[in-house]
């Protein structure tokens, strides 16, 4: 296969894990990096040896530019989004795809009435933990699910990320920064949520940095950072989501999936790996299931790998604008339904993705 040409916006932490991606998948390749802080582009270009640094409004013209990863900031997703879009490219964003629905939505409808495609991480559903947790639902090991759990436990990212601010922005937050894998990964697994509760509450007013290299500064809160949803699928089976950065130490699971004939207790969604355990109705034990899918490692580029794929072939691609717009919906309704302090019913819905096939060798997908 014919590798096509990407360009990526924002060069900051997240980029070396893409730029790391297309050396492993034979799908795609970098041809330009662009970054507001041009210098962050080029330390990203010497390092990984890609031939151009762009000015954004460059690399987004750029003839030679196919597709367009977009890993900016939450706040200026949106945004950038529509820009590559109106360019005539098709593009895929990190999360979120906006901060808000009303942002995302012009994003659908531009794609769709230009005929591009938009992508959106995560794509950790389509790791080896969360592929094979698909398959053992659909193939009924543990029958009809009735109810999952998910719970997203940690003290925030102040610790070590070097510039923390947009964390605790809206658009951010535990939920839309971290429950954003959750969420997606309970949709492929469980299908579309029609309804959602919740309760939210900013515990700390200002979180105290103790990285570098701001070590010592303030940074104001604005959006809850402790948030407890209730999640009612279409098919009827019913989430318990904790998403939170306000505490030190749980010994909770990640995910379980309860069915009418046993539990399923899922990986860590912001993984690709394992462990998958099953404990069937009148087992003596829960049993570590082998894996039957690949992408064990830190993969993020696979769902670009996936989009990739999807153009040259037309199928559809799995990490899709549309299933992570309901996503979105998800998590603004259940901040929304905090503050109203009512059940709310979802009006977006998105079917679940097309589960890899078995046997895909390394670095190439199905077509
Ligand atoms: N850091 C991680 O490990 C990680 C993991 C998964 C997902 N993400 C997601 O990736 C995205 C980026 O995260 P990060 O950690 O790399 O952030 P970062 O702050 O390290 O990097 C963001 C970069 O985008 C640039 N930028 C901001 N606005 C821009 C604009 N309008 N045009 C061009 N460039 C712009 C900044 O100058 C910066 O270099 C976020 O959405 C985050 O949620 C990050």
């Amino acid at each position: 296969m014919h590798p096509i040409n990407v360009g990526i916006i924002g060069c900051g932490n997240v980029s070396s894990q893409y730029l790391n991606a297309a050396k492993f998948f034979q799908a795609f390749r970098i041809a330009a990096l662009a970054d507001l802080e041009r210098e962050r582009a080029q330390a990203r270009a010497d390092e990984y040896g890609v031939g151009k640094v762009l000015s954004v409004d460059d690399l987004i013209t750029d003839p030679e530019v196919d597709l367009v990863i977009n890993l900016t900031i939450p706040s200026a997703h949106a945004a950038v989004n529509r820009q590559i879009l109106e360019a005539g490219k098709s593009v895929y964003s990190e999360k979120p795809l906006g901060t808000v629905r009303e942002d995302a939505t012009p994003i659908l409808e531009i794609a769709e009435s230009r005929g591009l495609r938009v992508g959106c991480a995560p794509d950790t559903f389509l790791g080896a933990g969360l592929q094979t947790s698909r398959k053992v639902l659909d193939d009924g090991w543990i029958g009809e699910p009735i109810a999952a759990t998910a719970f997203m436990i940690s003290r925030g990212m102040e610790m070590w990320h070097p510039d923390p601010t947009f964390f605790y922005q809206p658009g951010a937050g535990p939920l839309f920064d971290v429950g954003v894998y959750y969420v997606t990964a309970l949709v492929n697994l469980l299908g579309p949520v029609s309804k959602v509760a919740s309760t939210a509450v900013t515990t700390f007013s200002e979180r105290l940095v103790t990285s570098q290299p701001n070590f010592g500064t303030r940074i104001p809160v604005g959006t809850p950072t402790h948030i407890s949803g209730l999640l009612t699928f279409e098919s009827g089976t019913v989430a318990t989501l904790m998403t939170t950065f306000d505490v030190w130490a749980s010994e909770l699971p990640r995910i379980e999936i309860y069915g009418t004939e046993g539990t399923l207790s899922v990986p860590d969604p912001n993984t690709f790996g394992g462990p998958v355990r099953i404990k069937r109705a009148n087992a003596p034990e829960w049993t570590t299931l082998p894996l039957t899918h690949g992408y064990t490692e830190n993969s993020r580029g696979l769902g670009v790998a996936d989009m990739a794929h999807a153009l040259a072939s037309g199928r559809a691609h799995r990490a899709s604008g549309r299933l992570a717009y309901h996503v979105l919906d998800v998590m603004q309704s259940t901040l929304e339904a905090a503050e109203a302090e009512q059940t709310l019913t979802l009006s977006s819905r998105a079917e679940r993705p097309a589960p890899f096939p078995l046997g895909l060798v390394e670095g190439i997908l199905d077509e």
